[in-house]
């Protein structure tokens, strides 16, 4: 008998341009265009098996060992349907292919890195999932076709069915068809730039993601003025010194874009606050260390950013890695609690 099973795996990956807001819940399109590195260290990772049988009952699916549910029209439901509906095309076109589009499908996904730390562990899992439904529908389709399903399943998670620098396009039209990731540049263009991950907490985050920016959607004024006037002009500018491999263009819109999300965040009613104490002195530390190089005639050393949560992304040129992770022991008495579980602050750098 056919087993017909596949596994595919899916990184983390870390914005510089902050998607935040929904224009389309549903389908999940949103109010601004964003971009961000894959990052390709074996620590943070969706690892998924899907396997199509025609003895199981139901679609079902298990998050690191515990089952979900998959509610009817939910993002898991929505992502499987259209991934049966691909298969089912080819099986139209060709009567030779195994009609396995009508089994019912088991999913078994794993995280390598603690769920909901503000660590996009719902970007590496859809995009995980879409990935291991076209291994296992053996799909010709392209990361840019797949992506307008991971889409559907958690916005972040389209940007990570793309290694290197990637770009969520927001799309025009309401069906959402043109709102899909395209490669800006592959990890190789610039292998220099690393990324540093401080867990500042690894507990699960106060204010999810989804129901933080739609209160940002229906309540901020200053969002107005970000997703018009700012975040196009950053997308052109990030996008160009990417290509430059310009790291002080850079990382100037690195920081000032983690910036003004955090501000959006504020600017919601009621506030969000997703940075603690310790996110903020991080962000003093790295202020001063790019002043004293500047001061000195150099250029930016290091880039800030965080998500929906208080731990900091540091992306760096290599050779600072090392300097920056000496100057965060040195800063933090309670430097141990940095030392996350996983080793990620060994310098080593997480790869984009
Ligand atoms: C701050 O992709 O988790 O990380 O589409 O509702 O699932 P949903 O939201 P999600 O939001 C990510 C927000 C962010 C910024 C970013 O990754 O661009």
């Amino acid at each position: 008998m056919t087993v017909y099973q596949a596994t595919a795996s899916a990184p983390v990956n870390i914005a510089c341009i902050k998607y935040w807001g929904k224009r389309d819940t549903k389908l999940i399109l949103p109010t601004n265009s964003s971009l961000s590195v894959t990052l390709d260290q074996d620590h943070l990772r969706s690892t998924t098996t899907s396997r199509a049988d025609p003895s199981f009952q139901k679609d079902r699916l298990w998050l690191n060992g515990e089952e979900e549910e998959i509610k009817d029209g939910g993002r898991l439901a929505t992502c499987i349907k259209e991934m049966k509906a691909l298969r089912r095309e080819l099986e139209d076109k060709d009567s030779s292919l195994p009609k396995i589009s009508g089994y019912p499908v088991h999913i078994c996904s794993r995280n390598n890195f603690p769920t909901a730390a503000g660590l996009a562990s719902s970007a590496s899992g859809f995009a995980a999932l879409v990935a291991s439904l076209a291994a296992l529908y053996q799909l010709p389709t392209d990361a840019s076709r797949l992506s307008l399903i991971a889409r559907q399943g958690s916005g972040s998670a389209c940007r990570s069915l793309f290694g290197g620098f990637v770009a969520w396009q927001m799309g025009e039209k309401p069906d959402g068809s043109d709102s899909y990731a395209v490669q800006v540049a592959p990890r190789e263009h610039w292998p220099d730039i690393h990324a540093l991950i401080c867990v500042v907490s690894d507990d699960k985050k106060g204010t999810s993601s989804t129901s933080g920016m739609q209160r940002t959607v229906e309540t901020s004024t200053l969002l107005q003025h970000r997703i018009k006037h700012v975040v196009p002009e950053r997308m052109r500018a990030i996008s160009e010194a990417i290509l430059a491999r310009d790291f002080d263009t850079f990382a100037r819109i690195t920081m000032q874009d983690s910036n003004q999300f955090h501000a959006v965040a504020l600017d919601t009613d009621p506030p969000i606050f997703y940075m603690n104490d310790v996110s903020r002195a991080i962000i003093a530390l790295i202020v001063e260390y790019n002043r004293v190089a500047v001061a000195n005639g150099g250029k930016l050393k290091a880039a800030y950013t965080y998500d929906a949560g208080p731990n900091a992304v540091i992306y760096a040129p290599k050779e600072n890695i090392k300097e920056i992770v000496e100057l965060i022991v040195k800063y933090f008495p309670q430097a141990d609690s940095f030392k996350d579980p996983f080793g990620l602050f060994s310098g080593k750098g997480v790869t984009g």
